[in-house]
Protein backbone atom coordinates (compact mmCIF):
# COMPACT_ATOMS: atom_id res chain seq x y z
CA UNK A 1 0.00 0.00 0.00
CA UNK A 2 1.11 3.75 -1.02
CA UNK A 3 2.29 5.25 2.36
CA UNK A 4 2.08 9.40 2.50
CA UNK A 5 2.94 11.22 5.46
CA UNK A 6 -1.39 11.71 5.34
CA UNK A 7 -2.31 8.45 4.69
CA UNK A 8 -2.97 7.79 8.68
CA UNK A 9 -5.14 10.39 8.81
CA UNK A 10 -7.45 9.29 5.66
CA UNK A 11 -7.30 5.68 7.79
CA UNK A 12 -8.55 7.89 11.46
CA UNK A 13 -11.41 9.39 8.97
CA UNK A 14 -12.10 6.22 7.56
CA UNK A 15 -12.92 4.77 11.05
CA UNK A 16 -15.04 7.80 12.03
CA UNK A 17 -17.17 7.84 9.27
CA UNK A 18 -17.93 3.84 9.80
CA UNK A 19 -18.17 4.56 13.25
CA UNK A 20 -20.53 7.54 12.22
CA UNK A 21 -22.88 5.41 10.31
CA UNK A 22 -23.03 2.58 12.59
CA UNK A 23 -23.99 5.19 15.09
CA UNK A 24 -26.54 6.91 13.16
CA UNK A 25 -28.25 3.30 11.84
CA UNK A 26 -28.48 2.28 15.00
CA UNK A 27 -29.99 5.20 16.72
CA UNK A 28 -32.69 5.12 14.10
CA UNK A 29 -33.37 1.82 14.26
CA UNK A 30 -33.73 1.44 18.19
CA UNK A 31 -35.14 4.64 18.79
CA UNK A 32 -38.64 5.09 19.63
CA UNK A 33 -40.56 7.12 17.24
CA UNK A 34 -41.64 9.66 19.70
CA UNK A 35 -38.26 10.22 20.93
CA UNK A 36 -37.34 13.31 21.18
CA UNK A 37 -40.50 15.44 21.52
CA UNK A 38 -40.12 19.12 22.51
CA UNK A 39 -36.78 17.55 24.20
CA UNK A 40 -35.11 14.21 25.28
CA UNK A 41 -37.47 11.83 26.09
CA UNK A 42 -40.08 9.56 24.87
CA UNK A 43 -43.70 11.63 23.92
CA UNK A 44 -45.64 8.61 23.90
CA UNK A 45 -44.95 8.41 27.88
CA UNK A 46 -46.98 11.51 28.26
CA UNK A 47 -50.25 9.79 27.40
CA UNK A 48 -49.09 5.78 28.33
CA UNK A 49 -48.68 7.86 31.91
CA UNK A 50 -52.05 9.50 31.92
CA UNK A 51 -53.84 6.57 30.92
CA UNK A 52 -52.60 4.96 33.98
CA UNK A 53 -55.82 4.42 36.68
CA UNK A 54 -55.98 6.75 39.49
CA UNK A 55 -54.64 5.20 42.76
CA UNK A 56 -54.68 8.27 45.04
CA UNK A 57 -57.13 10.80 45.26
CA UNK A 58 -55.70 13.64 48.11
CA UNK A 59 -57.63 15.11 50.42
CA UNK A 60 -60.17 16.74 48.04
CA UNK A 61 -61.31 13.54 47.25
CA UNK A 62 -62.62 12.73 50.78
CA UNK A 63 -64.35 16.05 51.40
CA UNK A 64 -67.55 14.78 50.30
CA UNK A 65 -67.78 11.75 52.38
CA UNK A 66 -65.99 12.78 55.56
CA UNK A 67 -66.22 16.63 55.97
CA UNK A 68 -65.76 16.68 59.85
CA UNK A 69 -62.42 14.77 59.63
CA UNK A 70 -61.07 16.85 57.08
CA UNK A 71 -62.24 20.21 58.89
CA UNK A 72 -60.97 18.83 62.16
CA UNK A 73 -57.49 17.83 60.37
CA UNK A 74 -57.26 21.11 58.92
CA UNK A 75 -57.48 22.75 62.06
CA UNK A 76 -54.15 21.22 64.02
CA UNK A 77 -50.76 20.44 63.39
CA UNK A 78 -51.56 17.59 61.32
CA UNK A 79 -52.85 19.77 59.06
CA UNK A 80 -50.15 19.42 56.22
CA UNK A 81 -50.76 15.25 55.99
CA UNK A 82 -52.46 13.18 53.18
CA UNK A 83 -55.44 11.18 54.70
CA UNK A 84 -53.93 8.25 52.28
CA UNK A 85 -50.43 8.10 54.27
CA UNK A 86 -52.58 7.18 56.93
CA UNK A 87 -55.22 5.16 55.19
CA UNK A 88 -54.35 4.27 51.74
CA UNK A 89 -55.05 4.55 48.47
CA UNK A 90 -58.79 5.66 47.86
CA UNK A 91 -58.98 3.02 44.82
CA UNK A 92 -58.83 0.54 47.75
CA UNK A 93 -61.69 2.02 49.29
CA UNK A 94 -64.04 3.59 47.17
CA UNK A 95 -65.02 3.21 43.44
CA UNK A 96 -67.44 5.01 41.67
CA UNK A 97 -68.23 6.90 44.53
CA UNK A 98 -69.35 3.88 47.03
CA UNK A 99 -67.67 2.75 49.54
CA UNK A 100 -66.09 -1.13 48.55
CA UNK A 101 -64.06 -1.97 51.32
CA UNK A 102 -63.18 -0.82 54.30
CA UNK A 103 -59.90 1.95 54.54
CA UNK A 104 -56.62 1.26 56.16
CA UNK A 105 -56.97 2.63 60.39
CA UNK A 106 -53.74 0.94 61.69
CA UNK A 107 -53.58 2.03 64.96
CA UNK A 108 -50.24 0.65 66.15
CA UNK A 109 -47.06 2.86 67.50
CA UNK A 110 -45.23 1.65 64.19
CA UNK A 111 -47.71 3.96 61.85
CA UNK A 112 -46.60 7.09 64.42
CA UNK A 113 -43.08 6.49 64.99
CA UNK A 114 -42.99 5.77 61.11
CA UNK A 115 -42.63 10.23 61.24
CA UNK A 116 -41.84 10.66 64.93
CA UNK A 117 -39.39 7.96 66.03
CA UNK A 118 -36.06 9.68 67.48
CA UNK A 119 -34.06 10.07 64.64
CA UNK A 120 -31.28 13.04 64.37
CA UNK A 121 -32.09 13.36 60.69
CA UNK A 122 -35.20 14.73 61.65
CA UNK A 123 -35.70 18.41 60.34
CA UNK A 124 -34.91 20.78 63.02
CA UNK A 125 -37.40 21.41 65.94
CA UNK A 126 -39.63 18.28 64.43
CA UNK A 127 -41.41 17.07 67.56
CA UNK A 128 -40.07 13.50 67.60
CA UNK A 129 -41.31 10.67 70.04
CA UNK A 130 -38.56 10.37 72.40
CA UNK A 131 -38.54 8.20 75.86
CA UNK A 132 -35.18 9.63 77.23
CA UNK A 133 -35.37 12.96 75.87
CA UNK A 134 -31.87 12.49 74.01
CA UNK A 135 -32.60 14.21 70.96
CA UNK A 136 -36.37 15.24 70.80
CA UNK A 137 -35.94 17.68 74.24
CA UNK A 138 -39.38 19.19 73.59
CA UNK A 139 -40.97 15.68 75.30
CA UNK A 140 -40.86 15.02 78.78
CA UNK A 141 -43.63 12.77 79.65
CA UNK A 142 -43.07 9.72 77.37
CA UNK A 143 -41.75 7.66 80.75
CA UNK A 144 -41.98 3.88 81.00
CA UNK A 145 -45.34 3.75 80.36
CA UNK A 146 -44.84 5.32 76.70
CA UNK A 147 -42.35 2.37 75.79
CA UNK A 148 -45.79 -0.05 75.23
CA UNK A 149 -48.74 1.73 75.46
CA UNK A 150 -50.60 2.71 72.11
CA UNK A 151 -50.27 6.43 70.80
CA UNK A 152 -53.42 6.92 70.51
CA UNK A 153 -54.18 6.59 74.80
CA UNK A 154 -53.11 10.10 74.96
CA UNK A 155 -53.10 11.19 71.29
CA UNK A 156 -56.03 12.16 69.37
CA UNK A 157 -54.38 11.03 65.17
CA UNK A 158 -56.20 13.36 63.51
CA UNK A 159 -55.49 16.16 66.25
CA UNK A 160 -52.35 15.30 68.14
CA UNK A 161 -51.82 18.22 70.33
CA UNK A 162 -50.96 16.98 73.38
C1 LIG B 1 -51.66 10.58 61.25
C2 LIG B 1 -52.45 9.57 60.62
C3 LIG B 1 -53.84 9.96 60.14
C4 LIG B 1 -54.18 10.93 59.24
C5 LIG B 1 -53.28 11.91 58.51
C6 LIG B 1 -55.61 10.83 59.08
N1 LIG B 1 -56.11 9.85 59.89
FE1 LIG B 1 -58.03 9.27 60.01
N2 LIG B 1 -57.57 8.03 61.58
C7 LIG B 1 -56.28 7.74 62.00
C8 LIG B 1 -56.36 6.79 63.11
C9 LIG B 1 -55.16 6.21 63.86
C10 LIG B 1 -57.73 6.53 63.33
C11 LIG B 1 -58.35 5.66 64.43
C12 LIG B 1 -58.63 6.54 65.60
C13 LIG B 1 -59.14 5.79 66.81
O1 LIG B 1 -59.85 4.80 66.63
O2 LIG B 1 -58.83 6.26 67.91
C14 LIG B 1 -58.47 7.31 62.32
C15 LIG B 1 -59.85 7.31 62.18
C16 LIG B 1 -60.51 7.81 61.06
C17 LIG B 1 -61.90 7.57 60.72
C18 LIG B 1 -62.89 6.70 61.49
C19 LIG B 1 -63.21 7.23 62.83
C20 LIG B 1 -63.68 8.67 62.84
O3 LIG B 1 -63.01 9.51 63.50
O4 LIG B 1 -64.68 8.98 62.19
C21 LIG B 1 -62.17 8.26 59.56
C22 LIG B 1 -63.48 8.33 58.81
C23 LIG B 1 -60.95 8.93 59.18
N3 LIG B 1 -59.95 8.63 60.10
C24 LIG B 1 -60.80 9.72 58.06
C25 LIG B 1 -59.70 10.51 57.79
C26 LIG B 1 -59.64 11.53 56.76
C27 LIG B 1 -60.77 11.86 55.80
C28 LIG B 1 -58.41 12.08 56.84
C29 LIG B 1 -57.86 13.27 56.03
C30 LIG B 1 -58.59 14.50 56.20
C31 LIG B 1 -57.67 11.39 57.88
N4 LIG B 1 -58.50 10.46 58.46
C32 LIG B 1 -56.34 11.63 58.21
C33 LIG B 1 -55.13 8.24 61.47
C34 LIG B 1 -55.05 9.29 60.56
C1 LIG C 1 -68.14 7.89 48.36
C2 LIG C 1 -67.96 8.19 49.77
C3 LIG C 1 -66.60 8.02 50.39
C4 LIG C 1 -65.41 8.60 50.02
C5 LIG C 1 -65.16 9.50 48.81
C6 LIG C 1 -64.44 8.24 51.03
N1 LIG C 1 -65.03 7.43 51.97
FE1 LIG C 1 -64.18 6.73 53.66
N2 LIG C 1 -65.93 5.81 54.21
C7 LIG C 1 -67.11 5.87 53.47
C8 LIG C 1 -68.15 5.13 54.19
C9 LIG C 1 -69.60 4.96 53.74
C10 LIG C 1 -67.54 4.64 55.37
C11 LIG C 1 -68.19 3.82 56.50
C12 LIG C 1 -69.05 4.71 57.39
C13 LIG C 1 -68.26 5.70 58.17
O1 LIG C 1 -67.44 5.29 59.01
O2 LIG C 1 -68.49 6.93 58.00
C14 LIG C 1 -66.15 5.09 55.36
C15 LIG C 1 -65.24 4.81 56.35
C16 LIG C 1 -63.93 5.28 56.36
C17 LIG C 1 -62.98 5.01 57.40
C18 LIG C 1 -63.21 4.16 58.66
C19 LIG C 1 -62.83 2.73 58.38
C20 LIG C 1 -63.83 2.03 57.48
O3 LIG C 1 -63.51 1.80 56.31
O4 LIG C 1 -64.96 1.76 57.93
C21 LIG C 1 -61.82 5.65 57.06
C22 LIG C 1 -60.53 5.65 57.83
C23 LIG C 1 -62.05 6.33 55.80
N3 LIG C 1 -63.35 6.08 55.41
C24 LIG C 1 -61.10 7.09 55.13
C25 LIG C 1 -61.31 7.71 53.91
C26 LIG C 1 -60.32 8.50 53.24
C27 LIG C 1 -58.93 8.75 53.75
C28 LIG C 1 -60.90 8.97 52.08
C29 LIG C 1 -60.26 9.83 51.00
C30 LIG C 1 -59.01 9.33 50.42
C31 LIG C 1 -62.24 8.44 52.03
N4 LIG C 1 -62.46 7.69 53.15
C32 LIG C 1 -63.14 8.68 51.01
C33 LIG C 1 -67.29 6.50 52.27
C34 LIG C 1 -66.34 7.25 51.61
C1 LIG D 1 -46.79 11.03 57.57
C2 LIG D 1 -46.08 11.50 58.73
C3 LIG D 1 -46.80 11.51 60.07
C4 LIG D 1 -47.47 10.46 60.66
C5 LIG D 1 -47.74 9.07 60.12
C6 LIG D 1 -47.84 10.94 61.97
N1 LIG D 1 -47.42 12.24 62.14
FE1 LIG D 1 -47.60 13.35 63.81
N2 LIG D 1 -46.84 14.97 62.86
C7 LIG D 1 -46.40 14.98 61.58
C8 LIG D 1 -46.07 16.34 61.19
C9 LIG D 1 -45.55 16.78 59.83
C10 LIG D 1 -46.33 17.15 62.33
C11 LIG D 1 -46.16 18.68 62.43
C12 LIG D 1 -44.70 18.95 62.67
C13 LIG D 1 -44.38 20.40 62.91
O1 LIG D 1 -45.15 21.09 63.58
O2 LIG D 1 -43.33 20.80 62.42
C14 LIG D 1 -46.79 16.25 63.37
C15 LIG D 1 -47.09 16.65 64.66
C16 LIG D 1 -47.41 15.76 65.70
C17 LIG D 1 -47.48 16.10 67.12
C18 LIG D 1 -47.26 17.48 67.74
C19 LIG D 1 -48.59 18.13 67.95
C20 LIG D 1 -48.53 19.50 68.58
O3 LIG D 1 -49.58 20.17 68.55
O4 LIG D 1 -47.45 19.88 69.07
C21 LIG D 1 -47.84 14.95 67.78
C22 LIG D 1 -48.05 14.79 69.29
C23 LIG D 1 -48.00 13.90 66.79
N3 LIG D 1 -47.73 14.43 65.54
C24 LIG D 1 -48.41 12.62 67.09
C25 LIG D 1 -48.66 11.63 66.13
C26 LIG D 1 -49.31 10.37 66.40
C27 LIG D 1 -49.82 9.93 67.75
C28 LIG D 1 -49.35 9.69 65.22
C29 LIG D 1 -49.95 8.32 64.94
C30 LIG D 1 -51.39 8.24 65.06
C31 LIG D 1 -48.72 10.52 64.21
N4 LIG D 1 -48.34 11.70 64.80
C32 LIG D 1 -48.52 10.15 62.90
C33 LIG D 1 -46.25 13.87 60.75
C34 LIG D 1 -46.79 12.62 61.00
C1 LIG E 1 -49.03 8.19 78.49
C2 LIG E 1 -49.56 9.12 77.50
C3 LIG E 1 -48.80 9.21 76.18
C4 LIG E 1 -48.50 8.19 75.32
C5 LIG E 1 -48.82 6.71 75.45
C6 LIG E 1 -47.84 8.81 74.19
N1 LIG E 1 -47.74 10.17 74.40
FE1 LIG E 1 -46.84 11.51 73.14
N2 LIG E 1 -47.07 12.99 74.54
C7 LIG E 1 -47.77 12.86 75.72
C8 LIG E 1 -47.72 14.13 76.43
C9 LIG E 1 -48.40 14.42 77.76
C10 LIG E 1 -46.95 15.00 75.63
C11 LIG E 1 -46.54 16.44 75.96
C12 LIG E 1 -45.21 16.35 76.65
C13 LIG E 1 -44.54 17.62 76.89
O1 LIG E 1 -44.75 18.57 76.13
O2 LIG E 1 -43.74 17.63 77.82
C14 LIG E 1 -46.55 14.26 74.45
C15 LIG E 1 -45.79 14.77 73.42
C16 LIG E 1 -45.55 14.10 72.21
C17 LIG E 1 -44.85 14.65 71.08
C18 LIG E 1 -44.17 15.99 71.02
C19 LIG E 1 -45.09 17.13 70.83
C20 LIG E 1 -44.30 18.43 70.75
O3 LIG E 1 -44.97 19.44 70.60
O4 LIG E 1 -43.07 18.41 70.81
C21 LIG E 1 -44.83 13.69 70.10
C22 LIG E 1 -44.23 13.79 68.71
C23 LIG E 1 -45.52 12.55 70.62
N3 LIG E 1 -45.95 12.82 71.90
C24 LIG E 1 -45.70 11.38 69.92
C25 LIG E 1 -46.12 10.20 70.50
C26 LIG E 1 -46.07 8.92 69.83
C27 LIG E 1 -45.60 8.70 68.39
C28 LIG E 1 -46.53 8.00 70.70
C29 LIG E 1 -46.62 6.48 70.51
C30 LIG E 1 -45.38 5.82 70.09
C31 LIG E 1 -46.88 8.70 71.96
N4 LIG E 1 -46.61 10.04 71.76
C32 LIG E 1 -47.39 8.10 73.10
C33 LIG E 1 -48.42 11.72 76.17
C34 LIG E 1 -48.31 10.45 75.61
Amino acid sequence: MNTTPKSHLYRLLLIIIVFLVAFITIKEWAAPASWNYQGWYRGDALTDVAAQPLIYGGNQSCQSCHPAAIKKLRKFTHRALSCESCHGALADHVRLKKKIAAAVVDKTRPQCLNCHSEQINRPKGFPMYSVKGEIGKRVRKHGDEGLKASCLKCHDAHDPTP
